[in-house]
């Protein structure tokens, strides 16, 4: 079953690494007969949060932001791609998923970690969890971790040395378990 995926991703550094994995994920589903698209939090811009889309009234949101609405409540499944500041989350993407709240509801997310260093964002995986869950999320187990995010995936988003082939290695037992929570999820959604 084709899917439709969006993959998030919400570093605004200049030099961001992590932009690599994102668009790994996104090549890689795409690869599999989905439609994957890369959400970058710093290419839709939203403000710093002070409306929710809710507080709106109806027609003065801006733009990109219920441009971005419509896409959640329709997709399929989500993908999170977090690096990890001080051992939390990313602000941009935090900053970016508060916009929204019913738009996230009964659909399946996994989580893909990276980070400089050997703890490949494994803290920042589990610091998700809570709010994803709080959105309706269903976070799937599977996960995937890559560590020394520059030594992992060249600047072509291609897998290189160790930390490239470990995930190369990995993310197909990543996807089918996304898929069949996915393809569950839309499923149910037909017929509802
Ligand atoms: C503010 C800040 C805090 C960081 N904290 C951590 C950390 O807690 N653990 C870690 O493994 N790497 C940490 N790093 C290094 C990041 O893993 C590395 O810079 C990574 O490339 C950040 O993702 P990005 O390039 O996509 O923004 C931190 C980097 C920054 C800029």
């Amino acid at each position: 079953m084709s899917l439709s995926l969006l993959v998030f991703y919400g570093s605004y550094r200049e030099t961001r690494a992590g932009i690599r994995l994102a668009d790994y994920c996104v090549r890689t589903l795409s690869e599999r007969g989905h439609a994957a698209e890369l959400i970058d939090a710093r290419a839709v811009g939203l403000p710093m949060l002070d409306k929710r889309l809710s507080d709106y009234e109806p027609g003065t949101a801006p733009a990109a932001m219920t441009a971005l609405a419509d896409k959640i409540s329709a997709a399929d499944g989500f993908v999170f791609v977090t690096g990890e500041y001080n051992s939390g989350l990313q602000p941009g993407l935090k900053n970016l998923i508060d916009h929204y709240y019913k738009e996230w509801r009964r659909r399946p997310a996994g989580i893909v970690s990276y980070s400089a260093g050997r703890m490949a964002g494994a803290r920042s995986s589990y610091a998700w969890h809570p709010t994803l869950t709080t959105l309706g999320i269903a976070v799937i187990p599977a996960t995937i971790a890559v560590g020394a995010i520059t030594d992992s995936l060249d600047s072509a988003s291609q897998p290189t040395g160790p930390g490239g082939e470990a995930l190369a290695r990995s993310f197909p037992g990543f996807a089918d378990e996304l898929e069949w929570w996915a393809s569950a999820v839309k499923t149910k959604r037909e017929q509802d």
